[in-house]
């Protein structure tokens, strides 16, 4: 038999191109290829990119250049790039770094195995279409692996909201919501494969609103509400949402669906109306506070997380005070907070009202002390309480295993009895910056 050929992804960006990267794997382990840790390995590399910030996107090719060598040494190993940044200047890269094979945008990757062919006859292909059919549907299972205790699962593609500043929907395409039935089908493989939590994912998944098997339009809810029937899926999770789509049957199943974890991933992105509207949100401070309420009313002990940008054109100091202040209302279990980063195509990368880059830093160094110094007392105050944790693999120190609590809060715990995919109540001990260390009840 002939040896297996060895694939390396290196992934960016959100857990969306995670998902993507296991599929890619899955995809080409149907044409002989077993993944490998060690890009020098390599038969194929794949950077599965993303192009959210320009920093990101610079990764890519300085990744790139960190290559060459590899493909001096080995002229047989092949290059690609994938995700966002494919999407986004495919041709460009072509031009610019020719030691690349081949280009494949997120929409089009259940053609890799044919443009993998393709490379290995010496043609450089490119393939960054938005095509008709659902690439979910036509991707080459590979061998049927087993998993760790907790998965992603994608149920929702693409953005039409075209926030000013975002390039996502020019990278992932127009909306759209996989049938129920398929998601289904999915989760309970994964849940055979050993899988325990599962987390939906789409760049907007509360505006899920897949075709049900009763011809139907099936709701986030309504997915949610039937996944948990599974025997053996203990846990749900799903992100990102975004404020305009959090409908009243999914604030309902945070007080109804056990499953359903208390934490959420609702980004603002502001607390100023006046830079909202200019980030074309449509959505105001208030009524993301108002749902906020809602959702506290639904589950009272509900962790929050959120994004933000800071120095979006036109921002004043008292546009950031009432992004403070927002946050000072709300209180964050956790959240993510960026500069503005200008990106070729929006419309906000038109404005000339540019905030001075010195002032943007300033601005973010105080809303991240603010937003840590919530999320230190939201785990401090974890110490003493019960939680409970799905163990998912070994830490760092020798006996040690990590989980995540309901709220997703990474735990550390030393006990034999603490194995991968088991779900047990933990008294936390200590807080420390990133995690919570406890021990089994
Ligand atoms: N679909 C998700 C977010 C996708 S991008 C949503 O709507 O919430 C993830 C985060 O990156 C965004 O929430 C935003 O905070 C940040 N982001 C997006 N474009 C950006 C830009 N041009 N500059 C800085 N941050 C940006
Ligand atoms: Fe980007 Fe806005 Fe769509 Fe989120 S909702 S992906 S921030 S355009
Ligand atoms: Fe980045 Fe694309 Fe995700 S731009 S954040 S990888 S959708």
């Amino acid at each position: 038999m002939a040896q297996a050929k060895k694939l390396f992804i290196r992934t960016y960006g959100c857990q969306m191109n995670v998902y993507d990267s296991e599929r890619m794997a899955e995809a080409l382990g149907a044409s002989g290829y077993v993944a490998t840790e060690r890009p020098e390995d390599a038969d194929m590399i794949l950077l599965n990119t993303c192009h959210i910030r320009e920093k990101a996107a610079e990764k890519v090719y300085s990744e790139l250049g960190r290559l060459k060598p590899l493909k001096t040494a080995n002229p047989d190993l092949k290059i690609g790039v994938a995700g966002c940044v494919a999407q986004a200047e495919g041709a460009e890269i072509m031009r610019r770094a020719p030691l690349v094979d081949l280009v494949v945008g997120p929409q089009t990757y259940h053609r890799l195995p044919a443009m993998e062919a393709a490379v290995r006859n010496g043609a450089r292909a490119v393939d960054t279409e938005f095509p008709e059919e659902d690439k979910f549907a036509h991707l080459p299972k590979g061998p049927r692996a087993s998993r760790g205790p907790a998965a992603f699962l994608t149920v929702q593609e693409g953005c039409d909201k075209f926030c000013a500043f975002c390039v996502v929907p020019y990278t992932r395409g127009a909306e759209a919501s996989r049938p129920a039935a398929r998601v289904l089908a999915e989760a309970r493989d994964l849940v055979d494969r050993g899988v325990r939590e599962i987390t939906l994912l789409g760049q907007n998944v509360n505006a899920y609103h897949g075709e049900g098997p009763d011809g139907a339009d099936w709701s986030l809810a309504r997915l949610i509400d039937t996944l948990a029937r599974i025997d053996g899926l203990a846990r749900i999770r799903f992100t990102t949402s975004h404020p305009n789509d959090m409908r009243d049957d999914l604030i309902e199943a945070f007080a109804s669906q056990p499953k359903l974890m208390p934490y959420l991933h609702l980004p603002v992105q502001s607390g100023s109306d006046r830079i909202l509207k200019r980030m074309n949100r449509k959505h105001t401070a208030e009524s993301y506070v108002a749902i906020i309420d809602r959702l506290r009313a639904a589950r009272p002990d509900l962790a929050l997380s959120g994004d933000f940008i800071v120095g979006f054109p036109g921002e004043t100091d008292a546009d950031f005070e009432d992004t403070l202040a927002l946050v000072r209302r709300v209180g964050y279990g956790q959240a993510y907070s960026f500069k503005y980063s200008a990106r070729p195509g929006t419309p906000a990368a038109e404005r000339r009202d540019t905030v001075a880059d010195a002032v943007a830093s300033e601005r973010l160094a105080r809303l991240q002390a603010l937003l840590t110094e919530q999320q230190r007392a939201a785990q401090d105050a974890m110490v003493g309480c019960c939680v409970s944790v799905l163990f998912e693999k070994p830490g760092r120190m020798p006996g040690q295993m990590v989980g995540k609590s309901d709220h997703l809060h990474a735990v550390h715990v030393t006990d034999p009895r603490a194995t991968p995919g088991t779900i047990a109540p933990v008294r936390i001990t200590a807080s420390a910056p990133n995690s919570l260390a406890g021990e089994l009840l």
